[in-house]
């Protein structure tokens, strides 16, 4: 059997995710409390591989301090550094080292794939194609590369084309032999000033070499924007197993799968499921709705949340009514003010979104 090695690309500036990604790696943003770079390197290592490269742009330090040596999820983990995102086929380039002559999966560290990754690997290392995509059927083409299907076959590959020639879009997960490194040697940047991995896929098909499609069963989700997020963590979580770790006081109410980490404190309060409160929170006399992850260290007094992202070390205090379908970053204190004037009251980084009802 080949042996094959992961890429996992984690750089990039995020920016249809700011404010949150002003200080945080896009990658590390929080679905149902856990990082979604971790399910990519779960899956991968659930795939059978071990030997890991990430390849890391400014947020290089927050990813390896998160990541590690990749010891805790039984991988082994290099770090590529990426000196500008100049697109996914340039990150193919600078880790042209590290992958050698090896075949490997490269990775989109901001993907979701339900089903992973373990038969899209076995398939390939099974076969001879020098190259496997994935695609998915979506209804916003437009926002990702395009594959051209004739046949059965991809016949052409577009990145976000404004008149999209099918409504398949490539998924955030490739397969390569090392034929790709000719590929990336030999394509231009794009408008974007981008070495985009769409012209070097089209760069193999027109020189020959066999590329494999595969239509990806089960979700797949790019959590690029908002509520890609948000959908994420819904998929997550609706298949959430109940934990109580830390047991609520009388006078609160359980339905539904609940998961709740070490010391939390949840009193005079109903939380229906599925939502997941982690470790140190603290719910008090308020509604914890469907969908919902509460960070770690995170307060929420006399308030509703439903369908929403609660980062770490929050306070959430007397809100009248009730909040969702938001993403709520570190540290955010949202507090009612019952005195008058009856203003409305802001401290919001640059790029925040607010909806008033
Ligand atoms: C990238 C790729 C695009 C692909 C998408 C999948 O786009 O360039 O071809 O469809 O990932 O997640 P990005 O999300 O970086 O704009």
């Amino acid at each position: 059997m080949v042996r094959i090695k992961a890429l996992i690309l984690s750089g990039g500036k995020g920016t249809r995710l700011r404010p949150i990604t002003f200080t945080s790696a896009k990658q590390l943003v929080p679905v149902a409390n856990k990082p979604i770079l971790f399910y990519g390197i779960e899956a991968i290592r659930d795939a059978g591989i071990t030997e890991v490269g990430i390849v890391v742009g400014d947020t290089a330090d927050e990813v390896k301090k998160a990541v590690g040596t990749g010891e805790q999820f039984g991988v082994n983990v290099e770090y590529i550094h990426q000196e500008a995102p100049l697109g996914l086929a340039h990150a193919v380039k600078v880790s042209r080292d590290y992958i050698g002559d090896d075949s490997f999966v490269m990775y989109l560290g901001d993907n979701l794939l339900k089903n992973g990754v373990k038969s899209i690997v076995s398939e390939f290392s099974a076969g001879s194609h020098d190259a496997q995509i994935l695609l998915a059927r979506v209804p916003n083409p437009s926002e990702f590369g395009v594959a051209e299907i004739k046949e059965g076959r991809v016949v052409a590959l577009e990145e976000k084309p404004k008149k999209p020639k099918s409504d398949y879009a490539l998924v955030g997960v490739y397969m390569f032999t090392s034929s790709i490194f000719e590929a990336v040697e030999h394509i231009k940047p794009s408008w974007r000033n981008e070495l985009e991995i769409t012209d070097a896929i089209q760069y193999l098909i027109d020189k020959g070499f066999v590329v494999n499609s595969h239509i990806v069963d089960g979700w797949w989700k790019d959590t690029g924007k908002l509520t890609d997020i948000l959908d994420a963590n819904q998929m997550i979580l609706a298949e959430l197993r109940p934990d109580l770790k830390s047991e609520p006081k009388k006078g609160s109410e359980i339905h539904g799968s609940v998961r709740t980490g070490k010391m939390v404190r949840i009193e005079g309060s109903v939380l229906r499921g599925p939502c997941v409160i982690g470790d140190g929170a603290v719910i008090i006399d308020s509604y914890i709705g469907p969908f919902t992850s509460i960070g770690p260290n995170t307060r929420v007094k006399g308030s509703e949340i439903e369908n929403s992202i609660v980062l770490e070390d929050c306070t959430i205090e007397d809100i009248g009514s009730r909040i969702g379908n938001s993403l709520i970053g570190r540290n955010v204190t949202v507090t009612k003010n019952d005195k008058p004037p009856r203003s409305y009251e802001f401290m919001v980084g640059d790029n925040s979104n607010i909806i008033i009802f």
